[in-house]
C-alpha cells in the first residue's frame, strides 16, 4: 500500500486531532518554495489529498498573498534568497497568529527545523515529501488541530474575561448601592441627634461640612479617611441620645454633677457605633472629639498626635461652628471673632497645622456654608443633599 493509498483510506476520521486530514476539509494551504519543481510536486502531492494550493517563490511574495486571500495553512521552505524561511514565519506570527505554519528542512538540517518549531511554527517536515505522503498529511492534521485547542482556549479566556467584567461589575453596582444604603442610615442618625438637640439646630449637619472642607484642603488624607471623618463629624454627639432632656436641654449651667453625665455621651457615642464594621473607624472620631492638643479634653486627656486627625480636625469646627451659632445665652460671634479666637489657641487646644488650614480658608466658604445650610434645612432638603456629599465625596476622594 502507497503512501497515498493509506493516506486515503485513513481519512474518513472525522477530527483532525485523529492525526488525519477529513475529506470534507476544505482548505487552502500556501506552499512558499524559490524551488519551482519542489512547490509543484508538493502542490500535486496535497491536490490528491483534496487540498487546494497557491504558490509563492520567495517570503515577500507569500506575505503579498497572505495578505490578499484567506489561507489556512502555510508550508515553507527555510533555505530561500531574501526573506528567509525563519524571518517569514516571524513575520507570518506577528500578523496571521491562529494560521499553521509548517516549516521544510533537507535531511541535512532538521536540527534547524526544530528550532523553527522553537520559534512557533507547527511542525516540520523533511524532503523528499514522496517518501510517505501520510506523514505529510498527519502533519498538517496535528497543525490544524493545535490550531483549533488554541483558538478554543482564546475564545474561552476572552468569554471568561467578559463574565468577570460583566461580574466586577454588578459588584459595583452592589457595593455602591450598599454605601448608598449606609449613608442614609448615617443621614437619619444625624438628624435625630439634631432633632434631640434643638438649641443647635443644624450643629451636626454644619460641623460635617466644615470637617470636609478643611480635611480636603489639609491634604495628605486618603479617600477612606475623609469618608470616615466626614462620618465621624455627622455622628459626633450621637451618645447624646441617651442623654435626659433635664441635662441636655438645661438652659443654665451645668453642676459638676451634671457635667459629668453630659460628658459620659463621647463614650456612649462610641459605645454604639464601634461594633458596625462601616462606621468603626468613624467611632474613634466620636470618642476623641472633646480631646484637646494640650491634653485638657476628655475622656482620656490625650494629646496632640495621639488624638485622631479626623477629632483635631472636628475641634476646630466645632468651637467654630459653636460661636458663630446663637446659644439661649448669647448671640453669635462674628465670623472674624471666631476665627482670632482659634487662632489666639492654636497649638493649645488646637492642632496648629489644621488652625493653620482652617485660618487659610476664606471666610467667605464659611459664611457660604452657613448659609446653604440653613437655606436647605428651611426648605426640608438638607437630607438629600448631605447624602449626595457623602455619597460624592465617596466616589471623587477629595473633589
Ligand atoms: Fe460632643
Amino acid at each position: 500500500m502507497t503512501g497515498l493509498k493509506a493516506l486515503t483510506s485513513a481519512s474518513s476520521g472525522s477530527e483532525t486531532g485523529s492525526g488525519v486530514l477529513p475529506q470534507s476539509l476544505n482548505m487552502r494551504v500556501l506552499i512558499v518554495d524559490d524551488d519551482s519543481a519542489t512547490r509543484k510536486m508538493l502542490a500535486a502531492l496535497l491536490a490528491q489529498m483534496g487540498i487546494g494550493c497557491t504558490q509563492a517563490g520567495s517570503g515577500k511574495e507569500a506575505l503579498h498573498l497572505l495578505k490578499a486571500q484567506p489561507l489556512d495553512a502555510v508550508i515553507s521552505d527555510l533555505r530561500m534568497p531574501g526573506i528567509s524561511g525563519m524571518e517569514l514565519l516571524t513575520e507570518v506570527r506577528r500578523l496571521h497568529p491562529h494560521i499553521v505554519f509548517l516549516v521544510v528542512t533537507g535531511t541535512d538540517d532538521i536540527q534547524v527545523g526544530i528550532r523553527a518549531m522553537q520559534e512557533g511554527a507547527d511542525d516540520y517536515l523533511v524532503k523528499p515529501f514522496q517518501v510517505d505522503a501520510g506523514i505529510v498529511s498527519a502533519s498538517l492534521a496535528r497543525a490544524l488541530h493545535k490550531k483549533r485547542l488554541e483558538r478554543e482556549i482564546e475564545n474561552y479566556r476572552h468569554h471568561l474575561e467578559e463574565m468577570v467584567a460583566e461580574q466586577t461589575q454588578q459588584l459595583r453596582e452592589a457595593l455602591s448601592q450598599v454605601e448608598r444604603s449606609y449613608d442614609h442610615t448615617v443621614e437619619v442618625l444625624g438628624a435625630a441627634i439634631d432633632l434631640r438637640d434643638s438649641p443647635t439646630a443644624g450643629h451636626s449637619r454644619r460641623v460635617f461640612l466644615y470637617s470636609i472642607e478643611m480635611a480636603k484642603a489639609l491634604g495628605g488624607l486618603e479617600q477612606h479617611q475623609l469618608r470616615n471623618i466626614a462620618m465621624g463629624a455627622w455622628l459626633h454627639d450621637i451618645g447624646k441620645l441617651a442623654i435626659s432632656d433635664g441635662i441636655l436641654l438645661k438652659p443654665g449651667p451645668l453642676t459638676d454633677e451634671e457635667r459629668q453625665v453630659m460628658q459620659q455621651h463621647v463614650q456612649i457615642g462610641y459605645d454604639m457605633v464601634r461594633g458596625i464594621p462601616f462606621l468603626a473607624d468613624a467611632a474613634e472620631i466620636i470618642f476623641a472629639h472633646h480631646e484637646r492638643c494640650d491634653g485638657s479634653g476628655y475622656p482620656r486627656g490625650l494629646k496632640a498626635a495621639e488624638i485622631p486627625v479626623g477629632a483635631r480636625i472636628f475641634a476646630v469646627a466645632d468651637t467654630f461652628d459653636a460661636m458663630t451659632s446663637d446659644r439661649p445665652y448669647r448671640r453669635a460671634l462674628p465670623f472674624k471673632a471666631s476665627r482670632d479666637v482659634i487662632d489666639q489657641e492654636s497649638g493649645k487646644l488646637y492642632d496648629p497645622q489644621v488652625a493653620n488650614v482652617f485660618l487659610n480658608i476664606p471666610g467667605e466658604t464659611w459664611e457660604t456654608i452657613r448659609r446653604e445650610t440653613a437655606t436647605a434645612q428651611a426648605f426640608g432638603t438638607a437630607t438629600a443633599s448631605n447624602i449626595q456629599a457623602l455619597s460624592g465625596l465617596a466616589k471623587s476622594g477629595n473633589g
